[in-house]
């Protein structure tokens, strides 16, 4: 095994991806092709587009990872791809395209969470072993915090009871005007706002038994307070810039607030001492300088991954070489788990 490598597939969502990983977790190649052109009329995923999309990139993008990597089919000891939570369409294309190439190849085939493999990410250029720690997944699809004992383990602690942090950044950038997906434009439009000037509510953030977050009534404030009335239906008034820019802002705090207060308290709970942060509003930077300032405060240590290991990648998918180092392969008839989130049981 030592000399072989190992295939990655990621098409959990939106973003369709394959990557070469050696037996020490070095990621020899990568190659993700991002659909946000395809989704960018409609605001949002659109999960039939996205299926397709992947059909159609899906073996191009494996092309193109084992060529930059050059090794071939015959240096690969298995096969991974994620087969859950994601969007059913979207995991049944990578499963598909996993299973072929298991067949056309024999190669054996491995299963692998995408919540876990989005904590695995924290750790593939991290100086010390990651677990145990809090895992905490900030995405356009997740907002959950889990227990993670081992590379494997997820005890849910907690979650979204609505929107997702990611999804609440694309709707509310949606009413500003801003292009999708919202969360960086949003984030680039708060940086010249200010965050104190409007106080959005922090909903559940006060609830000290809850490790939950609820970003939908969050929104309706926004969009209450773009309409200027107590009406969300009515007509929009034209912002100021300035104006605009304190509206992101105050939102951005909002959220802010809310992910690193229940971040902390599952810390406090859980009595764990290392919080590691995956998904894509990883990426936004005041979430990042807030949350290292209130880890530090707390002695905890943060790993949160690079930022193209926070949005979905199949580099990710090295968390295989866990289960293929304990002999633990999938056979062909593996399925795809679309909604599970939580640990069964
Ligand atoms: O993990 P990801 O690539 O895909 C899944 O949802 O699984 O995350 C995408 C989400 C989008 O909602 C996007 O708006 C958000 O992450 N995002 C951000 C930032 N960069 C990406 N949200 C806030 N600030 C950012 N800088
Ligand atoms: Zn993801």
């Amino acid at each position: 095994m030592d000399n072989k490598v190992l295939l990655a597939i990621e098409s959990t969502c939106d973003e369709t991806a394959a990557a070469l990983i050696d037996s020490s977790g070095n990621v020899l190649a990568e190659c993700v092709a991002t659909q946000e052109a395809f989704h960018e009329k409609f605001a949002g995923v659109v999960p039939e587009i996205a299926a397709r999309a992947h059909l159609e990139r899906i073996l191009p993008v494996i092309d193109s990872a084992l060529k930059q990597s050059g090794k071939s089919p015959a240096d690969l000891c298995a096969i991974a791809v994620a087969t859950y939570p994601g969007l059913p369409g979207s995991l049944i294309v990578g499963l598909a395209a996993a299973k072929a190439l298991a067949l056309a190849w024999n190669k054996p085939i491995v299963g692998i969470n995408h919540i876990q493999a989005h904590i695995y990410a924290c750790g593939l250029d991290a100086s010390e072993p990651i677990y145990p720690c809090v895992g905490f997944i900030v995405s356009g699809g997740h907002t959950s915090l889990y227990r993670c004992d081992d590379p494997m383990g997820w005890d849910y602690l907690g979650g979204t009871i609505d929107d997702a942090a990611g999804e609440a950044f694309d709707k509310v950038a949606v009413m500003l005007g801003l292009p999708f997906p919202g969360g960086p434009a949003l984030s680039k439009l708060a940086a010249q706002g200010d965050p104190r000037s409007i106080r959005f509510p922090r909903p559940l953030i006060d609830d000290p038994k809850r490790l939950d977050f609820s970003f939908s009534g969050l929104k309706t404030a926004v969009r209450y307070r773009i309409a200027g009335s107590s009406s969300p239906t009515a007509e929009h008034r034209t912002l100021d810039e300035i104006e605009r820019a304190d509206i992101a802002a105050g939102f951005e705090q909002a959220v802010i607030d809310c992910l690193i207060a229940k971040a902390i308290l599952a810390l406090k709970k859980t009595n764990l001492k290392r919080l590691c942060v995956g998904g894509g509003v990883a990426a936004n930077s005041q979430f990042r300088m807030q949350l290292a300032q209130a880890c530090q405060a707390q002695g905890v240590t943060l790993v949160i991954a690079k930022p193209q290991w926070c949005t979905d990648n199949a580099a990710m998918g090295a968390l295989a070489w866990e289960k293929i180092h304990r002999g633990q392969f999938d056979s062909l008839h593996l399925d795809v788990q679309p909604g599970l989130v939580r640990p069964k049981g």
